[in-house]
């Protein structure tokens, strides 16, 4: 037997203020496009914004009254990316969210299908993909890859 540890290296930002200036341009755009998320089942709505080569993509939460129905906004976003620009790399995404208590200023960490969504995008595009995560305000997390989220993941390099 051997002992294993996994260990993830994160950054924490006290606010959008300590961030680069493309940065915060992108968390600006995923805290603004929660505007845009059709969330009147959970009232939760989140926003994604994607740096990329050929520029900003966006993605919001789609409900729906059959509920397992509704997307993520970081699926519906890496669905937008992949079908205007097939295998374009995404270089960072932001994820943030607004509920309606006002108490947005947590960050928000992907679910794990979305996980498992953004892990594939990455390996498809070929370098890392970062991701920011923050709420309305307060703390921002930033990860160098999207695949730390997800230690020991299956992918699709197993159907091979
Ligand atoms: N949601 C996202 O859009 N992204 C996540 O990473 C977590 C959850 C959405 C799904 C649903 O519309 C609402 O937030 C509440 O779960």
């Amino acid at each position: 037997m051997s002992a294993k540890k996994i260990q993830i290296d994160y950054e924490v930002y006290s606010d959008i203020s300590e961030l680069g200036a493309e940065d915060a341009a992108l968390l600006k755009a995923a805290r603004e496009i929660t505007a845009q998320a059709y969330a009147p089942y959970s009232h939760f709505r989140v926003g994604a914004a994607a740096r990329t080569e050929k520029g900003v993509v966006t993605g919001t939460n789609q409900e729906n009254a059959s509920y397992p129905v509704g997307i993520c906004a970081e699926r519906a976003l890496l669905s937008t990316a992949s079908s205007i620009f097939p295998g374009l790399a995404l270089e960072t995404i932001a994820v943030s969210y607004h509920n309606e208590n006002g108490t947005s200023n947590s960050p928000v960490s992907p679910c794990g299908m979305c996980r498992q969504a953004l892990l594939e995008y990455e390996s498809r595009g070929g370098k890392p993909l970062r991701i920011i995560m923050s709420g309305q305000k307060g703390e921002v997390i930033v990860l160098k890859s999207v695949a730390d989220l997800l230690p020991f993941a299956f992918s699709e390099k197993e159907l091979k």
